[in-house]
């Protein structure tokens, strides 16, 4: 099965089902790999032009298609720089002490876990003690169920955690006897998040955030015209003065009524 016929396949596809090829040319191959398995379970030997035909014959493979379309790439504290100012800027504001109220944040897609676990070593270090642990919230969603239960679970490879210090790894993390999965997160980091699944295509959590991480999803693999309605739902769901952190390669359809705060980061607050 030539991979050109792939690229065109998922060229072909992705805007039927609201994604854009440009966000899935890198990493095709993890999207290609899950539809050639599709299409040996369907028994269709005859490559990408027949599950395009059997796509059009058999609309409600569409669903299962939309499924196979997604990409589960993350990394704990990638970019470094950009964790210290969310630590140091952001956090460190929203945890005064003398500011009332919970600091409730959202992780949009949150994969293995990566990200709201790393939210949450920066929250941890400006304040270790439970009691003020307490005041901050992380919902962590995500739509795949497996990469959700992976998450739930907080096992990683040394390999996934090299950007963390030495400190933070005795601090957050036991060994294990996995040989797959030699670290597990420690109910130090766990009790600050709460994790759901979610498809933020389909419906929005009620509540409202003051941070929330929207990387590497909406503004890579959605159309325009998917990341506008996204966004019109999301800046609702932001307090006042709240923030949006984006991915560094990433950019916002329609930025009006959010600002960026600094040069150097993509970090957005709400203005009016
Ligand atoms: C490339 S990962 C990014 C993970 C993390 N936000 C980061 O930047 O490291 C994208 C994640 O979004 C999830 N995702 C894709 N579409 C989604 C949707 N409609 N609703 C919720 N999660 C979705 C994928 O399953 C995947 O885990």
């Amino acid at each position: 099965m030539r991979s050109e016929n792939g690229v065109e396949f998922l060229q072909w596809a992705l805007p039927r089902l609201g994604f854009r090829w440009s966000g899935f040319r890198k990493p095709r191959g993890q999207v290609l790999k899950r539809i050639r398995k599709r299409m040996e379970e369907l028994g269709l030997a005859g490559g990408y032009d027949q599950y395009r035909d059997y796509l059009n014959e058999n609309p409600q493979e569409w669903e299962h298609l939309d499924r196979l379309c997604y990409v589960s790439i993350s990394k704990f504290l990638r970019d470094r720089k950009l964790w210290d100012f969310i630590r140091d800027e952001l956090l460190c504001e929203l945890m005064r002490a003398d500011r009332p109220g919970q600091v409730a944040i959202w992780s949009v897609g949150c994969c293995n876990g990566e990200e709201p676990y790393g939210i949450a070593i920066m929250a941890d270090q400006l304040s270790p003690n439970s009691a003020e642990a307490g005041n901050v919230s992380i919902l962590a969603t995500e739509r795949n169920r497996e990469l959700l239960e992976r998450a739930r679970r907080g096992r990683y490879p040394g390999g996934a955690l090299r950007e963390l210090s030495e400190q933070e790894l005795k601090t957050y993390f036991r060994k294990t006897e996995d040989p797959e999965a030699q670290y597990e997160i420690t109910g130090r980091l766990r009790r600050y998040i709460e994790f759901e699944e979610r498809d933020i295509r389909v419906s929005m959590p009620a509540r409202r955030f003051d941070l929330v991480f929207c990387r590497n999803l909406v503004f890579t693999y959605f159309e325009h015209k998917e990341q506008t309605a996204f966004l019109r739902k999301l800046q609702p769901r932001i307090k006042p003065g709240g923030c949006l952190v984006i991915g560094s390669n990433e950019e916002l359809p329609d930025a009006r009524r959010l600002e960026q705060i600094t040069g150097t980061h993509p970090v957005y607050r709400t203005t009016g």
